[in-house]
């Protein structure tokens, strides 16, 4: 903020009653986001830790339609929070990853994106490469702390009640379950998998809560095994992979139990719900009808579908093939949408109706 805004802020304040504190001034009416989860929602946090190649995209060609370089999305341009900022914050500049070392304490104020590609709810999930959901939420404690001490209790609560919190996970949890070494549970059953992972996810969301939080808004899961990728571990068949297709749906409906159950345990607890599973299968389906040419093939990778990650060459396979127009595509690279399918996502989450976001959207949420 320059000077001039804070000179003028200050002297506003009994005409507008503003909110100041040393030099910030909040308007009355500001809401704060805060972000935790996946690579969906991810804005280059992964780019300040020590992981694998294929947890990061900060490498050409992410980020070539929108940024003209790689930030960490993995995308090829903004993704589904970036969205949420400029419909709230009105085209100010993007929110930061939290890891970002010119984020600073001044940012706070407008919110956090504490989001790990490849994270999950369980600790376990990719061990030590990713910032699994507990250690966002050790972030968020921290950034509450900070507040704390500059903004006093009263106001940090008022803050943090007023800050809506969006989060992304699960996904990776069942990716992982899988394919991958997770042993520590491979003896468990679907169901009992999905109660730890939702229980986790319920714990983090009972200690937002406790810090003051009061309006969610969720993610579902989407569904794995007809990604790209998916299609390509079906062998190029055409149809989904059954082996990972169960996980998904059962989380999204222990999810939406959950909720409604928090919301009579919780006061003042509020959530907004989008069913991104059907409308990302929809997107695959029927892309014409929201104005894409291809929903199943990405845009980016190689093999079958384009399933294969090898998108900017970073990891063992160096090649990997790119369409003309990402806008063309629902997918972006394997797994991930392009922008002008994120664009179309952050659009449902913020104003979709109530066949597709329950049982309120995002914007009536930040606006009481
Ligand atoms: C990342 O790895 C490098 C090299 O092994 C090490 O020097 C650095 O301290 C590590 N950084 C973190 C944050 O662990
Ligand atoms: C599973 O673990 C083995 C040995 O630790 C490793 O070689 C392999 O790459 C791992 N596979 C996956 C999918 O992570
Ligand atoms: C959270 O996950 C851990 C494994 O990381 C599991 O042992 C624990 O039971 C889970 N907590 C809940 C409440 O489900
Ligand atoms: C794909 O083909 C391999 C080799 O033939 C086979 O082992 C595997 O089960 C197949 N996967 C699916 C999902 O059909
Ligand atoms: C709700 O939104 C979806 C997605 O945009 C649309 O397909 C559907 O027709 C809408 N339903 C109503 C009742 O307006």
């Amino acid at each position: 903020m320059s000077n001039y805004r804070i000179q003028f802020c200050l002297s506003m304040f009994f005409l507008f009653s503003n909110i100041c504190f040393a030099k910030i001034c909040l308007p009355r009416k500001h809401v704060a986001l805060f972000v935790f989860g996946d690579s969906l929602f991810d804005v280059g946090n992964n780019n300040y830790i020590n992981t694998t190649t294929d947890m990061q995209a900060n490498i050409p060609p992410y980020g070539e339609t929108f940024f003209k370089y790689s930030t960490g999305r993995f995308s090829d341009g903004r993704v589904i929070p970036d969205f949420i900022d400029m419909h709230f914050y009105a085209k100010l500049p993007l929110i930061l990853p939290y890891l970002h070392p010119a984020y600073t304490y001044q940012q706070y104020i407008n919110g956090a994106n504490f989001a790990s590609a490849g994270a999950g709810a369980l600790v376990e999930t990719r061990e030590g490469l990713v910032i699994d959901l507990n250690t966002q939420l050790t972030y968020f404690k921290n950034v509450h702390k900070l507040l704390r001490e500059r903004l006093g209790e009263a106001e940090t609560k008022n803050l943090l009640s007023r800050a809506v919190y969006l989060i992304s996970i699960g996904s990776n949890d069942y990716i992982v379950q899988v394919v991958g070494n997770s042993s520590a549970f491979s003896s468990y059953s679907q169901d009992q998998y999905v109660d730890i992972v939702i229980g986790n996810l319920t714990n983090v969301i009972k200690e937002i809560y406790k810090k003051g939080g009061r309006k969610f808004g969720f993610l579902e899961s989407g569904p794995l095994g007809c990604l790209p990728l998916g299609k390509m571990l079906a062998n190029g068949t055409g149809s989904c992979w059954e082996d990972i297709s169960a996980l998904p749906k059962l989380h999204n409906s222990a999810l939406s139990a959950v909720l409604q159950k928090l919301k009579k345990q919780l006061r003042g607890f509020r959530y907004s719900y989008t069913n991104f599973y059907d409308l990302e299968t929809d997107l695959m389906n029927y892309p014409s009808k929201y104005g894409f040419k291809e929903g199943n093939v990405a845009c980016c990778g190689t093999g079958p579908y384009r399933g294969f990650s090898s998108c900017g060459g970073k990891g063992a396979v160096k090649e990997y093939e790119l369409c003309d127009n990402p806008n063309n595509y629902v997918f972006f690279d394997s797994a991930h949408p392009t922008e002008r399918a994120n664009q179309f996502f952050a659009q449902q989450m913020w104003s979709g109706n109530d066949s597709v976001t329950v049982p309120q959207n995002l914007k009536t949420l930040f606006e009481d």
